[in-house]
């Protein structure tokens, strides 16, 4: 299965919120590599920290975009409530004993084209609101990240 490739137009000039993008490309990578090997735990187990992970990924951009005072925090929120719609369902129709490489290929699919999407768009859009905060606020994503993330996420910004 061919893998998701990380392009430099991908980045949008935060490090701390491209590193998380650059994580979940990660994770989707790791989701393809279970569909390829046929390994039905490894797919349950990459969709639910690919799950996991893009939710705390959405929690810390709003909490980033708020502290920064975005005005289209509100729209941007609603994108990422439907898509955690959609991400839930098929984690559902997963546990609920749908052909779980079907639902896998599906999810890889879906994440790719909507992670893509919503970077160029949605994301590059409170880019420079964002950024006249980031320098500023080092101490304030540093424990947003260990209160969202948990220790493990890497704290440079
Ligand atoms: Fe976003």
């Amino acid at each position: 299965m061919e893998k998701f490739e990380w392009t430099e137009d991908m980045n949008i000039g935060i490090e701390v919120i491209d590193s998380q993008h650059r994580r979940i490309v990660d994770y989707i990578n790791d989701l393809s590599d279970a569909i390829s090997k046929s390994e039905v735990e490894e797919v349950f187990d990459v969709m639910e920290r690919l799950r996991d992970y893009t939710f705390d990924h959405f929690v810390f951009e709003e909490q980033l975009m708020e502290q920064a005072g975005y005005p289209l925090l509100q729209s941007h929120q609603m994108v990422h409530r439907r898509f955690e719609d959609k991400v839930r369902n098929m984690y559902d129709e997963l546990t609920g004993g749908k052909d779980p490489f079907s639902v896998a290929r599906r999810a890889r699919t879906s994440l790719m084209v909507w992670l893509i999407q919503h970077i160029r768009h949605e994301d590059e859009d409170y880019v420079s609101t964002v950024k006249k905060i980031v320098s500023k606020e080092q101490t304030w994503i540093s424990g947003a990240l260990k209160r969202i993330f948990g220790a493990s996420e890497k704290t440079s910004g």
